[in-house]
């Protein structure tokens, strides 16, 4: 089953830390899906850095991360878009099954990220508000590099590794996780650029600066009552 609750060693006193969060780890099972992902943006990406300005994020001041606010790759119409936006919807819909929790109205903005030589992402979380829903990441192609997941009540501790979360980013893994959930990545050392797609599912409709769908980069990914709109 890819979900798995990541929780607290046993606590030993009735203070000590105790907490439990459900992680999905799936797997797109389509190499041919991936790597056309992959390669659709790798070829969008100068556009991209030339149709806007980056805004520095988790340690990277270019590239497509520092633009992650700017465009959304769930509105892409190519067909390996359409269909990795697919196996993000059903893999959502498993995970929230899974935990019995109903399915709500829910908006979806994803970025890319293309992480290359020394490059890394430091430690950051999506969403600390009281609104904080599911974010994921799903890696197209990396090489030795893993996202690390920290655990709740960090509070900027130096954590061993044995306390975190490590994830190897293998092409096709896709890990939905609370935004709530501060991660960070190992730097790529190799020449290979490091190729994924981040995003956040929000219940509101409403991005951080606001803006409804239709104004904003997020659009309707579910709706339990509404039409299918992203399998459109
Ligand atoms: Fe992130």
């Amino acid at each position: 089953m890819p979900v798995k609750i990541w929780k607290a060693p046993q606590p030993r006193s009735p203070f000590a830390p105790n907490w439990a969060v459900p992680m999905f780890v799936g797997h797109w099972a389509s190499p041919q899906g991936v790597q056309e992902t992959r390669d659709l943006i790798l070829a969008k990406e100068d556009e991209l850095k030339s149709q806007f300005d980056p805004v520095p994020i988790s340690g990277i001041t270019d590239g497509l991360t520092s633009r992650w606010h700017a465009f959304n790759v769930f509105t892409w119409p190519e067909a390996p878009m359409r269909a990795m936006a697919e196996f993000v919807t059903t893999s959502y819909r498993e995970y929230l099954a899974h935990l019995k929790i109903d399915r709500s109205r829910a908006y979806i903005q994803g970025w890319a990220n293309v992480l290359r030589e020394s490059e890394k992402l430091t430690p950051h979380a999506h969403d600390l508000t009281e609104r904080s829903y599911l974010s994921g990441n799903l890696c197209l192609s990396a090489e030795n590099t893993e996202t690390i997941y920290y655990p709740p009540y960090v509070y900027g501790a130096e954590l061993k590794p044995e306390q975190t979360l490590g994830l190897k980013n293998q092409p096709g893994n896709l890990v939905l996780f609370p935004s709530s959930v501060f991660h960070e990545t190992s730097p790529n050392l190799t020449g290979e650029p490091r190729v994924t797609i981040g995003f956040d599912v929000f219940l509101d409709d409403a991005d951080s600066q606001g803006r409804r769908a239709g104004e904003g980069r997020h659009i309707l990914f579910d709706d339990p009552v509404g039409p299918d709109r992203m399998s459109a």
